[in-house]
């Protein structure tokens, strides 16, 4: 199987993080912060390790300001609703995937909050200054994806940031496809939501939200978290305040290993790695007839592509069945995005790269393509 759906997820894992996991099941399957024993302490050291090591990553001042969620979606949820109250107004690209948009359209059919789609051109550009021109003196949070989870065009975070922060008004930013991908400080936000199991190499069920300091989200879910058992309501720290139930231990452990993976590659390789790949790819297709690719030039591993006039569920299916290659094509969650670069009626073929991705391996997918355009499915 040659795998390029790194996008989705990143099927191969280095070994330190299968380790981790597996020692985390056997030695630290205790409860973190729930008891003074000796398993307890060591679940929670673990996981405190971990937090640890995202501050560092993304250059943030306390470990304290990450709470962990068991993906991305869960962490723009608590996110967009800890924050927003009715009456307000929220910027958002038109590029953003529906663990986004979805959660703000249920708002605004409620009549809580209203939107505003900052549309991207056909190549899915935005400038920073379209943002701001979208905002209203009730904008109460602006938010954009860092990269493209369709074709992987990367958005200028901190140019956006400078002129869309102001009192009252929060930048969230959606990770899913660029942690681990891009070098992220968080400075220049207020929110981050990041899976670890994309860019980042971790397992499935591992992800967080960065919350700036000073910024107390209303709660969405509430329960034990193991402090301040005496009150009757959700703690105000962070991240107690965000994080209750019993954590995904082995995902968190996971998650920790992984990260120290991204600073020991150092996340510039890894990218000109992705990008290295890219641009091979790109030049092994583009004169395959028939082929349009989708995007703009400057963008994480990931190609998005159609052969004019062949589904594209049709054409993946024949990538998976008659040469063994692992591809998602579809409209990928994301169709407000579709919408945006001409392929809301069709969707495209998405081949995402990562790490363990090999030329040879797009050698292969380059030759299926050609034979697909010759042959059919
Ligand atoms: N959001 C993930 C993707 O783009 C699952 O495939």
């Amino acid at each position: 199987m040659i795998y390029l759906d790194y996008a989705a997820t990143s099927y191969q894992k280095p070994p330190q993080v299968y380790r981790a996991v597996y020692n985390a099941l056997v030695y630290h399957s205790a409860n973190p912060g729930r008891g003074g024993h000796v398993l307890s302490v060591r679940a929670g050291d673990l996981v405190y390790e971990t937090r640890e090591k995202l501050c560092h990553l993304f250059h943030a001042d306390a470990p304290e300001q990450f709470a962990f969620f068991q993906n991305t979606t869960n962490a723009l949820n608590t996110a967009i609703k800890g924050v927003l109250s009715p009456g307000d107004h929220v910027v958002v690209s038109s590029m953003e995937h529906n663990s986004v948009i979805r959660p703000l359209s249920e708002l605004k059919r409620r009549g809580i909050i209203d939107y505003t789609l900052v549309a991207a051109d056909s190549l899915g550009r935005i400038l920073p200054e379209d943002f701001k021109r979208a905002m209203r003196y009730n904008t109460r949070l602006v938010i954009c994806t860092h990269a493209s989870n369709v074709c992987g065009n990367i958005y200028d975070i901190e140019a956006i940031s400078k002129l869309v922060r102001r009192p009252g008004t929060l930048f969230l930013v959606d990770a899913a496809q660029s942690a681990g991908h891009l070098d992220i400080d968080v400075s220049c936000l207020d929110m981050l939501a990041f899976p670890g199991h994309k860019g980042l190499y971790g397992p499935q069920g591992s992800g967080g939200l960065f919350v700036r300091e000073g910024i107390l989200l209303k709660t969405i879910i509430e329960g034990g978290t193991g402090s301040q058992s005496e009150l009757l309501y959700q703690p105000e720290e962070m991240p107690d305040r965000l994080e209750c139930g019993t954590l995904n231990v082995p995902a968190i452990a996971g998650l920790g290993a992984a990260v120290d993976f991204i600073m020991d590659e150092g996340v510039e390789a890894l990218f000109n790695h992705e990008a290295m790949l890219n641009q091979y790819f790109e030049e092994k297709i583009k004169n395959i007839p028939n082929v349009e690719t989708y995007g703009e030039q400057n963008k994480t591993g990931v190609m998005a592509m159609n052969i004019k006039e062949m589904d594209c569920i049709a054409v993946s299916d024949a990538l998976n069945r008659q040469y063994g290659i692992a591809v998602r094509s579809g409209l990928h969650c994301a169709p407000s995005a579709h919408r945006t670069l001409g392929t809301i009626d069709t969707g495209c073929i998405r081949f995402s790269f990562g790490y363990f991705t090999q030329k040879n391996e797009l050698d292969q997918a380059a030759y299926a393509i050609s034979q697909i355009v010759k042959k059919g499915v």
